[in-house]
């Protein structure tokens, strides 16, 4: 198959398996199921057709396995003689690196809109009677069934809603889960669980947080995908971590006892900082959202102060606008029209931080009016000017 076609099928395959039927920013609370085609998985390789352990352990050197010791979950990599054992002793044995995964995380995360660093998907083997825990994920799930029937137990979180990490039943509760959740975890396995039984052709998607426990009724395999989507609070934080970081008191090393001594200072400091920071976002944002609004060429524009302009080749017209995101810089590249490259280099220079179409009209004649008002509202689409209201 060449990369080509790779991509082609992925993309189809994708199709088949999600239906349409997800929407990430507006996930169900409870597991919900549909059907899929299960004939479209045989696009992950014909070797895996038989769909045997043998087959599945020979398409990848190792695999991930699942097993508590010492009151902790621990999920290994293991070589195929012991993934095999492990699968004889009942385990379910994931199959999680092979390069046909990575074109199908990418087209599952176009189906979704969501970057395809947050998706990871695996085969899940399972002789019959195999089981897993019950337990909950930080990620939400979908498996879908390929090959012989398996019994969910499922139950909602009551205890850990949007967990930041996951637990088993047996697992010591530790600081991190004391974050989310001040309640008692449960000690067993909770007797008001639902239970749903997977065939071949369905597919079930668990919601982050939500309890469930496996057991193979017979041999399985299923095909599984984990979305661990971004959370606000890191993507924040990382955000104000590249702000303050700029700056050398925020990155020079110090005592725990020092910066404790400087709280006061550090707390506002901070505080300004990320105020700073949050307002040139939110302008960033704004020029984005309001830029095709304006054709009064008096129509005032504010520059965004965190962002700049390059003007990259004078004669073609190509510029560069890079923009402060709170998911890092963005950048932006403009192909304007050569004779409007003097209006950006004025942009670039001036010293108020509005502007106006008739204002920079008065000072380049050579262009219409109408060409620099069209030039303000690309600007403004790039987030480097914000239109006024
Ligand atoms: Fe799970």
């Amino acid at each position: 198959m060449t990369n080509d076609s790779h991509g082609f099928a992925a993309s189809s395959l994708a199709k088949v398996l999600l239906c349409n039927r997800i929407d990430v920013d507006d996930l169900p609370e409870h597991p919900i199921r549909w059907s899929f085609d299960t004939s479209a998985i045989g696009t992950l390789g014909d070797s895996l057709s038989q769909w045997n352990i043998e087959n599945l352990l020979h398409e990848s050197p190792t695999s991930s396995i699942r097993y508590q010791r010492d009151e902790r979950t621990h999920v290994e990599r293991v070589p195929r003689d012991i993934a095999r054992a492990s699968y004889e002793a009942g385990l379910p044995v994931v199959i999680d690196r092979l390069p046909a995964f990575r074109p199908i995380c990418e087209s599952i995360a176009r189906e979704l809109d969501i970057d395809s660093r947050d998706v990871t998907c695996g085969i899940f083997a399972s002789d019959k009677g195999a089981t897993a825990p019950l337990h909950f994920d930080q990620a939400f799930s979908i498996a879908f069934q390929i090959i012989g029937r398996k019994k969910w137990l499922l139950r909602k979180n009551d205890v850990a809603e949007s967990p930041l990490v996951g637990w088993a039943l047996g697992d010591k509760v530790n600081d991190e889960h004391r974050i989310f959740s001040g309640n008692p975890f449960p000690t067993e396995m909770p007797d008001d669980c639902t239970t749903e039984i997977a065939s071949p052709g369905d597919a079930l998607l668990i919601p982050s947080g939500y309890w469930h426990a496996t057991e193979a009724l017979e041999r399985s395999v299923s095909f599984n995908i984990h979305i661990a989507l971004p959370i606000p609070a890191d993507v924040y934080l990382s955000f104000m971590r590249r702000v303050l970081c700029q700056k050398r008191v925020w990155r020079q090393g110090m005592s725990r006892r020092r910066i404790e001594k400087n709280m006061e200072r550090l707390a506002s400091e901070f505080e300004s900082e990320a105020g700073r920071a949050m307002r040139s976002v939110i302008v960033g944002n704004r020029g984005q959202r309001d830029g095709q609004t304006s054709n009064d060429p008096r129509s005032p524009y504010r520059i965004n102060p965190a962002a700049t302009i390059s003007v990259d080749h004078a004669e073609s017209g190509a510029c560069t606008v890079h923009v402060p995101s709170i998911h890092g810089t963005r950048r932006v590249e403009l192909d304007l029209d050569p004779s409007l490259i003097n209006a950006c280099r004025r942009l670039r220079n001036n010293a108020n931080d509005a502007v106006s179409a008739e204002y920079l009209f008065h000072s380049i004649p050579t262009v219409s009016l109408e060409d620099i008002g069209h030039l303000l509202c690309i600007l403004a689409r790039a987030g480097f000017l914000h239109h006024v209201e």
